[in-house]
């Protein structure tokens, strides 16, 4: 209720976002875009949003500026997608797990074990011969325009205890994105998911509601869940994905030239984000282990055997499985 109301009264203060038009130079004359993040301002996203933001208002003379709200300023993802669809926030960045719901299709990449590694999913989601029409798939119907993504990286499980196999994982309560698929996962890794929003996560492991989560090393620490969850088990079980979605009446609202400059620049902050994340993820290592972490390694085996079943159950399109097994011949 906190979040929503103080979301409201954000996008209240702001009211429309400018008043656009070619006009000319200068903060104050170009229209604003309100760009929704969950993370804080020391997560990578932040940093390359942020440059990001400079570069397109120095590309476009100040015509097109962008604001971004990290700490789910403007809302949990769920939200921040809805209020990004209805056009009162202009971009977000959302898990790709908020976009199951909306078209199935995008299960393809939500899915354990679909990327090698990070370089294998950029080059996937960047590769217009795999994605096809899935980026410009909710325009119609929901009016939003997917534009690329960030990497996730790997996520694993952390809890105040190890789990090394699937067996530990038994009647443990592990926190999950709001996903279908995602709770399936846990399932067959063994354990109890409980979807729950990505700011709730840290109270819930405190006070016990949850007994772990899944995520990658970079938000274990800048979310400080290692202060409520001591031991990281290395299940690498999902390299997960980001995406940047856009309004699409707001986007199709920009002059030909300024939308060039738009995607040259967030070409740019994709490549930014992924060489900070490598740094950053090594540096969020090194944060949790002097901060007392300690972290195992997993029966990969057996928890890949677990989760086999996943992908037929969750591929239930044509195109998700086209998508699914494109990106599969992309590896190595
Ligand atoms: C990662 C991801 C977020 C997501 C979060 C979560 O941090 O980058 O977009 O919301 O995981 O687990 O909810």
């Amino acid at each position: 209720v906190a979040a929503a109301s103080s979301a409201m009264a954000l996008l209240a203060g702001c009211g429309a976002s400018g008043g656009g038009g070619e006009g000319g130079a200068g903060a104050g004359r170009g229209t604003t875009l309100r760009l929704a993040l969950n993370q804080s301002e020391d997560h990578p996203s932040f940093v390359a949003l942020d440059h990001f933001a400079d570069r397109l208002t120095e590309s476009t003379d100040g015509r097109w500026n962008i604001e971004v709200f990290p700490n789910e300023n403007l809302g949990a993802q769920q939200e921040a997608l809805q209020l990004t669809s209805d056009g009162s926030v202009d971009l977000a960045i959302v898990s790709g797990t908020q976009l199951e719901d909306l078209n199935k299709d995008f299960v393809a990449f939500n899915l354990p074990h679909v990327f090698d590694s990070v370089d294998h999913q950029m080059k996937v989601i960047n590769d217009k011969k795999i994605v096809g029409g899935l980026y410009s798939s909710l325009e119609d119907r929901n009016d939003l325009t997917v534009l690329g993504g960030f990497t996730q990286g790997t996520r694993s499980i952390y809890a105040d205890k190890p789990v090394t196999k699937p067996a530990d994982l038994a009647g443990m309560k592990v926190r999950v994105q709001e996903s279908k698929v995602h709770i399936r996962m846990i399932e067959l890794m063994g354990g109890a998911a409980t979807p729950m929003s990505y700011g709730e996560v840290y109270t819930a492991l405190q006070s016990g509601v949850l007994d772990g989560a899944e995520n990658n090393e970079v938000s274990y620490v800048t979310q400080k869940h290692f202060e409520v969850a001591k031991h990281w088990s290395r299940t690498d079980h999902l390299v997960g994905l980001d995406y940047l979605v856009g309004n699409t009446g707001r986007l199709e609202s920009m002059s030909d030239r300024d939308r060039a400059a738009f995607d040259r620049e967030w070409a740019a902050a994709m490549k930014e984000f992924t060489r900070l994340w490598k740094t950053e993820t090594a540096q969020a290592v090194a944060d949790a282990k002097s901060a007392g972490v300690q972290f195992h390694d997993v029966d990969e085996k057996a928890f890949r055997k677990a989760l086999a079943p996943l992908t037929d159950e969750a591929l239930t399109t044509e195109t998700a499985r086209e998508v699914y097994e494109a990106s599969r011949r992309a590896a190595g």
